[in-house]
């Protein structure tokens, strides 16, 4: 398994470009299925999420033709020939429930594999079921499988429109539904709707192929069902949570770092954190300007919380810094019950991070010191990463490839500004 080695104490200096969103993709990808028609996606971000993705299309019978170099994808799903997404695919990639409600949409039909937990928490998708099951399909939980079917007898095989209070918000089964409307009879109302950009973002391309959507990005959202959709060509929005990442990265390293091609609306909480940590945070014409000057780092306390709220992808990368400032701050994590795995590896950097349940109390430290320590989740990775560009001494990540699904060459794009930092290959 590969390594990335960090030798750290280099202040950040220079522009970071940011890619294409992984957790708008995901959902973009899955729309395709929803008509026979291509869709070409621009902006797509190469990781291994992407694959994955194409992948599990590519065995219900769509094409995926995909171009890394200009970052260009084309789907096509003439027909959904096989309506099964097999647990091999959907234990490594949990988005992979977004293809149950566009499969239901399209043919009345889908056969999905239960994800099962994950390392950040159970993370159900109770609500994702249950919202298709409001709209009339009918659902059999059986050997680890959800088979879902709409009965011939609703509008001859067609799910219907109806109004859906979300008991709390959830990202992934508002994609679902707001994909599962766009070709039900009817008018679906969704309350208490996810308003994350991503949402926003597939709103904006079910409605360039032809779907009528009014509220998104609000928390109600109303679908008037139609009765086809469209091909269309749609560029994913900049990643927020790389952006937000590398926002963090000259704060806790010290440097001047422009982080090109996102809009500060997508970070405005974390650019509001981290400016009560005394970090000079502006948008320029550029993208947005992030700077500290070697002056100390405050504490600052926060919450994640759905968007526009503090997001749970970027906690542990803002835990990374609170361990080196000046002072104590609180962090309560609000969205997942499980996620705080970075904070014993950060601990073994010389942190001082008290865990209890759902909320991490971190008294800042002088300075961190590099060690060997092991990537747990994606956003565990980054934030070692970020911890190890500050430390003293030499860092090495193991399980690096929970990185490769989120990040797109980030060793690069943070040697560019002047980290040193390699990635060890391991070809065994
Ligand atoms: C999305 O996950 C993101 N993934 C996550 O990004 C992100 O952390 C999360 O939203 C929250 O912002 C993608 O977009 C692919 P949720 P999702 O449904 O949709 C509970 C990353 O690092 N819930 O909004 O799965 C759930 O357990 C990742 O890129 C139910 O109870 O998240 C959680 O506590 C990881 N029942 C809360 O809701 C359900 O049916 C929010 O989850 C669904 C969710």
């Amino acid at each position: 398994m590969d390594k990335i080695v960090i030798k750290g104490g280099n202040p950040l200096n220079g522009t970071i470009p940011v890619s294409g969103s992984k957790n708008a993709c995901l959902p973009l990808m899955t729309a395709a299925l929803l008509t026979d028609q291509p869709v070409t996606l621009t902006n797509v971000p190469n990781l291994a999420d992407m694959n994955t993705m194409g992948e599990l299309l590519n065995s219900l019978g769509a094409t995926v033709e995909r171009d890394a170099d200009t970052h260009r994808m084309t789907l096509r799903a003439e027909r959904i020939r096989t309506p099964l997404a097999h647990y091999d695919i959907v234990r490594k990639m949990r988005a992979s429930i977004l293809v149950l409600g566009p499969m239901l949409a399209r043919d009345g039909a889908g056969t999905v594999s239960l994800p099962g937990g994950c390392a950040i928490g159970a993370r159900p998708v109770d609500l994702h079921l249950k919202g298709l099951e409001a709209m009339g399909a009918v659902l059999d939980l059986r050997d680890g499988y959800v088979h879902a079917s709409v009965p011939r007898s609703l509008n001859g095989g067609r799910l219907r429109g109806v109004s859906f209070r979300f008991p709390v918000v959830s990202v992934g089964a508002t994609e679902n539904l707001l994909m599962a409307a766009t070709l039900a009879k009817g008018t679906t109302r969704l309350v208490n709707a996810a308003q994350e950009p991503e949402i926003t973002d597939l709103a904006d391309c079910l409605i360039s192929m032809g779907a009528q959507i009014e509220g998104a990005g609000t928390s109600t959202i109303e679908i008037q069902g139609v009765d086809a959709l469209s091909g269309t060509e749609h560029a994913v929005i900049a990643d927020r949570i790389e952006l937000g990442s590398f926002m963090i990265a000259p704060a806790i390293t010290g440097g001047d770092v422009t982080i090109t091609g996102g809009k500060m609306f997508l970070v405005e909480t974390l650019a509001e954190a981290l400016r009560a940590a005394d970090i000079l945070v502006e948008e320029t014409n550029a993208g947005i300007r992030v700077t500290r000057n070697n002056g100390s780092i405050k504490p600052v306390s926060f919450t994640t919380e759905p968007f526009p709220g503090f997001a749970t992808d970027l906690q542990a990368q803002m835990m990374a810094l609170m361990t080196i400032a000046d002072g104590v701050s609180v962090i309560d994590e609000n969205i997942f019950e499980n996620r705080f795995m970075h904070a014993p590896e950060l601990t073994r950097m010389g942190a001082d991070i008290a865990v209890d349940g759902g909320r991490a109390t971190v008294t800042g430290v002088s300075g961190l010191r590099g060690a060997p320590v092991m990537a747990t989740d994606l956003r565990a990775s980054i934030s070692l990463l970020l911890a190890g560009l500050a430390a003293e001494g030499e860092t090495s990540v193991s399980r690096v490839y929970h990185l490769d699904r989120g990040y797109e060459r980030v060793e690069d794009k943070l040697r560019a500004c002047g980290a040193n930092i390699e990635r060890i290959k391991d070809d065994a």
